[in-house]
């Protein structure tokens, strides 16, 4: 059975994203559903060199079916992939398919390709339509809603960029048979990430369902993407373009993540492993700085541990902890920010001043030992 969540944000069309097994079936005749599609009569499938041999033809077949004339292109795997250049060779490429103002860009992959594509579509003569269909679990529960594209400059990661809405998601639990463990963690630590943030009664049905969750039952699969969904939407349509703060709290645990993944080098540990440490460190830090509860630490260091997401065995000088972050691009004048919970569902944005980020990094190093 399918699930669908309908994702209303100010001044953007409305669009249905569809969650279940075999959904992926049904895309062309979906789109087929959405107005500004209904006539539509190109569509080019993006996808990468890992993806393409798994769901490209299903993909083709099901749009084809629906009268679409389908081109594709497929890029590397991998976030290299995401850069200005390959940007540019799609732009060739769809300007040699002739490809015109009313064309479809279909991205079929994970948060690479949504990204890349998305951002590919939103200037191929001005913006072009996009439908995401992600194939990785980080992508259904997070990157494929809120619009937001880009590739990454050498100076640093989704420095280019610009806010595209899809007309339609197409998340196919199924496709996510073939994701390895590693990818599967990172989605978990992103459900994780929306669970805490936004309430009690999503926190302790996932509490529930980690197992299961875990074990990739379908039926968990598919509700905790949809409930991550309905969440990020939620934070997108109060802050569409990121200008409010609301869409900070997207941020939790990625303060001392992002220093994580640049002092153990980029992919030593997953980016959802890194997060997860980062959720760890925050929620300690919350105890002192904003009251948190010590039942809450516990209740989300036992939430990580179920999904798989323990502990790192691994740390590194404080110092240099502190000046990765200080270095990171979310940081405001030298000074560091922590999106930290009071509780389950109660957030705030707190610039914390050195001395105390030491106290916290000296006691995290000492766990480590
Ligand atoms: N736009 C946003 O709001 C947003 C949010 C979070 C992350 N992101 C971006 O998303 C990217 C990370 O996304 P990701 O984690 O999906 O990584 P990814 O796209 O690199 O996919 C991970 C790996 O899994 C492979 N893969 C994808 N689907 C598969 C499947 N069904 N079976 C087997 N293999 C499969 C891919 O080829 C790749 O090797 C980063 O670039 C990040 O910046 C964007």
């Amino acid at each position: 059975m399918a699930t669908k969540v309908i994702v209303n944000i100010p001044g953007e069309e409305p669009y249905d994203v569809r969650i279940g097994a075999g959904v992926l079936d049904a895309l062309g005749r979906r789109m087929r559903g959405v107005p500004s599609l209904e006539r539509t009569e190109r569509a080019l499938v993006i996808t990468d060199s890992n993806v393409a041999p798994l769901y490209r033809d299903q993909a083709k077949e099901s749009l084809a079916a629906a009268g679409f004339r389908v081109s594709d292109i497929v890029v590397p795997a991998g976030e290299d992939t995401k850069s200005v250049e390959v940007a540019g060779e799609i732009w060739e490429a769809m300007a040699q398919l002739s490809l015109g103002r009313d064309c479809v860009v279909v991205a079929l992959g994970g948060g690479v390709v949504g990204d890349l594509a998305g951002f590919a579509a939103s200037a191929y003569m001005r913006g072009v339509a996009l439908v995401q269909v992600p194939t990785t679990l980080l992508s259904m529960v997070d990157s494929s809603v809120g619009g937001k594209t880009g590739v990454n400059l050498a100076a640093g990661k989704n420095l280019v960029g610009a806010f595209k809405q899809p007309a339609y998601v197409c998340a196919d639990t199924a496709t996510l048979a073939t994701l390895p463990e590693r990818e599967w963690t990172c989605g978990c630590a992103e459900i994780a990430k929306s669970a805490v943030i936004d309430s009690d009664e999503f926190f302790f049905w996932l509490v529930d369902a980690a197992g299961a969750l875990a074990a990739r039952e379908d039926e968990a699969v598919a509700e905790a993407i949809a409930r991550s969904v309905v969440f990020k939407a939620d934070v997108v349509a109060q802050d569409k373009t990121e200008s409010r703060g609301v869409r900070e709290c997207l941020n939790y645990g990625h303060t001392l993540g992002h220093a994580v993944e640049t002092l153990a080098g980029y992919g030593a540990f997953s980016h959802g492993a890194a997060v997860a440490e980062g959720m760890r460190f925050a929620a300690r830090l919350a105890v002192e700085l904003v009251g948190a509860s010590a039942d809450f630490v516990a209740a989300q260091d036992d939430l990580l541990d179920a999904l798989g997401l323990p502990a790192l065995a691994w740390s590194a000088d404080p110092a240099d902890m502190l000046d990765a972050m200080k270095r990171d691009k979310k940081a405001r004048r030298g000074q560091v920010r922590f999106v930290l919970l009071r509780d389950v569902g109660s957030w705030e944005l707190l610039d914390v001043d050195d001395a105390a980020i030491l106290e916290h990094l000296g006691a995290w190093v000492r766990s480590k030992e």
